[in-house]
């Protein structure tokens, strides 16, 4: 604060947090300012102004009048010499003497109050008072915005789009509001995907908007059905010219925000980030979220087992066979001792009873036969060890990478996984899961070293349509797939519009992922700018009703009239300040998150509704709902955990 304040008149509004009694007749107060470490000290002098502060309980809202002065230090008869460095002076040198309290609100008497108590999520207003570290996370997703928005401004418009909007097959499930007019609901949106590609037609050539994005899915650790995406289009692009500027924008965040904290031992690295094809990150990493702290790859080694293991593995006919090696911190007995207890735990069952055929362990050990490759027999183990050492890796693979894939060393633990001889589709195989649950559980015992670091990357090149699943609604077509990003989403090439003819499964897109250590942080694309193309995708490639067609007119309309080439991308906003401030859960940095099943327990939503408000709407319940007392604890449930565990399945917009 300025230090012409000292000597003057001052006003602190606060909570009254500590009172110390000094005597009869001076004590001292802390106010605290609601926001970060802004604790300020009161002074009372005399009987009666010291008896009033000790009435007020504390935690109540208080106002107090003095005069702002220099701190005394202990034994100073005079207040000490103003330390004022470019005229300002810190709030935690300076103190209030009052001349006049006042509470403004005390507690309830009835309410249990105090800094040190766990609230639950019930008590969402406690836990952001008085939880520091969340209250410093939900300062920090604040400040980040602001950068962005100071960062983009000028040559961005920022915009707000409708929440309001209506129901159209993107990809995920959405939430419909019912309205007053019969049969007739809006849909929240999933992403304001189709307005800011109306947008682009309608002239604004750079655009971005936090928005607001809804979507009915299960929930796990990173998903919630309210979330907040930072939106980003720009006109006359393609995804290159995006990815870069995306790339100095999370650059310049880490520069700002993450390094200065001591959030992250170092800095992230000048160069730019790793870009990596689908195809790489699946028969590389087993995920299209690639997790680069793990540095044992996956190879396929079908040419080196022996039949017979083959046979062990697997009761597929002709499968594929990959391998992929981790190594651990500790002696090769401690290896075989955590793998026995993983594969005895819950955790391992969707792994033991994969139809594909259960996994198989070696632990290499130099003392033993055949060095603890023995599964291999004596052949097989020689070549598979030449394989290794003949590995050739890009060259953005770290030495430590290299070093892994290519040697063997006591203690090093391979897991050897069958599986369909079918081309990749989805988020991950389950080698790339289990490898992922391994390296999890091994860091979390300590035997392999954590790394701290935030390994960001680009996974380009997906395919343009995944197979359909039971549980996507998809866009609903009956071709059997749906678009992997979203239905906008162009072809990669020319070639990849010769095969939306022949064979769409096998077409790329020209959409990219940001990845962060395995999280998925954003996903963008370049869009069909033709009207005639959308409808080429829509109704002949995804093979989407008439019906559902008319759903996108507003589209194809804005399309027509001629529309330029654009590419965009969304980042997750809760997902980026959760992964810089180290956190595994999104609702760690959301002011009023939703548990696991959707509910905010504080507020009590979604709540029942009668037939009687059900009404207004033309709307009636099939049968009367049955209430529940919604409880939950402020962890993650082991329910959200095994889910995390699960394929994220690609619900997009
Ligand atoms: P996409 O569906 O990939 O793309 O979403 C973009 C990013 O939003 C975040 N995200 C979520 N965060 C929290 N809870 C959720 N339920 C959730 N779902 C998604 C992820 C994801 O990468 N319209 C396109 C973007 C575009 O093409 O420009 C879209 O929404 O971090």
């Amino acid at each position: 604060m300025p230090a012409e304040r000292l000597g003057k008149e001052a006003v602190v509004r606060g909570f009254l947090t500590k009172i110390t009694s000094i005597s009869k007749d001076l004590c001292f107060a802390g106010i605290h300012r609601g926001t970060l470490k802004q604790e300020f000290q009161v002074v009372c002098h005399g009987t009666a102004l010291c008896e009033q502060l000790r009435s007020i309980r504390l935690h109540s809202a208080v106002r107090v009048k003095g005069k702002l002065v220099q701190k005394r230090k202990q034994n100073d008869a005079e207040p000490r010499e103003p330390n004022t460095r470019k005229n300002v002076v810190h709030h935690r040198t300076v103190e209030v003497v009052a001349a006049e309290i006042l509470c403004l609100n005390s507690v309830a008497d009835d309410v249990h109050i105090s800094k040190d108590h766990n609230y639950p999520p019930q008590s969402r207003h406690l836990q952001i008072r008085f939880d520091e570290s969340l209250k410093r996370r939900l300062h920090i997703r604040s400040r980040v915005a602001s950068y962005i928005r100071e960062q983009l401004i000028g040559s961005f418009l920022e915009i707000e789009t409708p929440i309001l909007f209506k129901s159209s097959p993107e990809g995920a499930r959405e939430f419909l509001v019912p309205t007053r007019k019969p049969g007739y609901a809006y849909a929240l949106p999933q992403s304001p995907q189709q307005y800011k590609q109306i947008l682009m037609a309608a002239g604004v050539e750079r655009y971005f908007q936090f928005a607001k994005c809804f979507r009915d899915e299960d929930l796990r650790a990173i998903r919630q059905p309210e979330f907040t995406q930072l939106d980003v289009e720009i006109a006359y692009a393609d995804g290159g010219v995006v990815m870069r500027r995306i790339e100095a924008l999370i650059k310049g965040i880490y520069a700002k925000f993450v390094q200065p904290r001591g959030l992250l031992e170092k800095s992230l690295p000048d160069s730019p980030f790793i870009r990596m094809t689908y195809e790489e990150a699946m028969s590389k990493h087993g995920s299209d979220k690639p997790d680069l702290r793990i540095k044992g790859l996956i190879h396929r080694i079908d040419n080196v087992i022996p039949d017979e293991l083959r046979g062990m593995l697997t009761s597929i006919e002709d499968p594929i066979i990959e391998v992929c090696k981790l190594r651990f911190d500790c002696e090769p007995e401690r290896v075989q001792a955590f793998m026995r207890k993983l594969m005895d735990s819950p955790d391992a069952e969707p792994f033991i009873s994969n139809v594909d055929g259960a996994p198989g362990f070696c632990v290499y050990d130099s003392r033993k036969p055949v060095e603890g490759l023995q599964t291999f027999g004596f052949e097989g183990a020689e070549k598979l060890k030449a394989l290794y050492s003949d590995l050739r890796h890009p060259g953005y693979q770290s030495e430590e990478v290299h070093a892994i894939n290519s040697t063997f060393e006591d203690g090093d633990l391979l897991i050897i996984q069958a599986r369909q001889n079918l081309p990749h589709s989805g988020g991950s195989t389950i080698l790339g899961k289990l490898r992922l649950a391994i390296h999890k559980a091994a860091v979390a015992d300590g035997l392999i070293k954590p790394d701290p670091d935030h390994h960001y990357l680009w996974v380009t090149e997906f395919p343009m349509f995944t197979p359909n699943n039971d549980t996507d609604p998809g866009q609903g077509g009956t071709s059997g797939f749906s678009a992997t990003h979203h239905p906008f989403t162009a072809p990669l090439s020319p070639e990849d519009v010769d095969l939306l003819l022949t064979d769409p499964l096998k077409a790329k897109a020209d959409h990219y992922d940001l990845v962060v250590n395995g999280v998925e942080l954003g996903g963008g694309s370049r869009r069909i700018h033709s009207a005639e193309m959308q409808k080429f995708v829509m109704r002949d490639i995804i093979k989407m009703s008439e019906e559902r067609m008319n759903d996108f007119s507003h589209l194809f309309e804005a399309l027509r009239s001629g529309c330029p080439p654009h590419a965009g991308l969304a980042i997750g906003f809760d997902r980026l300040i959760a992964v810089m401030t180290g956190v595994e859960s999104v609702k760690d940095v959301i002011f009023f998150p939703k548990n696991s099943k959707g509910e905010d327990v504080m507020v009590k939503s979604p709540a029942p509704m009668t037939n009687a408000e059900l009404s207004r709407y033309h709307l009636q319940l099939k049968s009367p709902v049955r209430t529940e007392e919604a409880g939950e604890k402020g962890e993650t449930s082991s329910e959200e955990k095994v889910e995390e565990m699960k394929p994220e399945p690609p619900s997009r917009a």
